[in-house]
């Protein structure tokens, strides 16, 4: 085989999530106002799925509003309510045509009533989906999603439905917000900053880290597939040694 005819066998992540951070910046590099970026955002989160969806990822968690967020300029947060309620009402159509899957994940108690009836339709609508799943983290923090699994699986101990010894790290994944999804591979952050702001903790425990430069509004597929291919190089050895990951010892199968 001639090496350009070698077929590079890329290791696709089964779950991604992404903090889509930049759009601020994106705008006010433009002179705009940072809602101008929130709009120019969605244009790469149709990206982002459609590369998702072709590349055969099996979820894709997008950060899209933070329990943080709510700290921001009271126009910028309802703006980013509205914009939130458009596209869902815009986008679910395409996302059912495409056979995926939404689900909203967060504290939505805090939307009104008419988002939350948005919600409930969309995720109704693609349920039977299997193309790919899509998880929004809306009003999401990964230290609420613990505490609200623990609330959880205490009212079930409470109720006697569970005992203390059903508090076992794969019970509590039960719990949290991903669950029945495959684990978190690759977590990737745009906007040049290097830190989880409080995205999916339990999860990313052993999830790759990517971090880009590049502002959300210009993150494209190609951004993505730079992604993917940085993964698919590097080496998984959760707490083994490389030497035990090559190895095809069955006594060493644990790792
Ligand atoms: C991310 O972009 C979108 C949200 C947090 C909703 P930002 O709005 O944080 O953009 P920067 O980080 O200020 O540029
Ligand atoms: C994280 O971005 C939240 C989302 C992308 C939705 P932020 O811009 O809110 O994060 P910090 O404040 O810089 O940590
Ligand atoms: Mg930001």
């Amino acid at each position: 085989m001639t090496e350009n005819s070698t077929i590079k066998t890329l290791k696709v992540p089964q779950h991604v999530g992404i903090i889509m951070d930049g759009n601020g910046r994106w705008a006010q590099l433009r002179g705009k106002r940072r809602t101008f970026g929130h709009k120019a955002g969605i244009e790469a989160v149709r990206a982002a799925v459609r590369f998702a969806r072709s590349s055969g990822i099996k979820s894709l968690t997008l950060f899209a509003f933070s329990s943080e967020n709510w700290k921001r300029p009271q126009e910028e947060v309802s703006m980013l309510m509205e914009l939130f309620a458009l596209v869902l009402g815009s986008e679910v159509k395409r996302l059912h045509k495409n056979n995926i899957k939404l689900k909203v994940i967060g504290d939505t108690s805090a939307f009104s009533t008419k988002l939350l009836e948005k919600i409930k339709k969309a995720e109704a609508l693609t349920h039977n989906n299997d193309a790919l799943a899509l998880n929004v983290a809306a009003n999401y923090g990964g230290r609420w999603d613990i505490v609200n699994a623990a609330k959880v699986m205490s009212t079930k101990l409470v109720n006697g439905e569970i005992s203390s010894d059903d508090f076992t790290e794969s019970t509590f994944s039960e719990h949290i917000s991903t669950s029945g999804m495959p684990e978190l591979d690759l977590l990737v952050r745009t906007g040049g900053d290097h830190r989880i702001s409080n995205f999916l903790l339990w999860q990313s425990a052993y999830a790759e880290l990517f971090f880009t430069d590049i502002l959300w509004p210009d993150f494209n597929e190609e951004g993505f597939q730079a992604a993917v291919e940085d993964f698919s190089s590097r080496q998984r050895r959760y707490g083994c040694t490389g030497e035990q990951m090559m190895t095809k010892d069955p006594e060493q199968q644990q790792c």
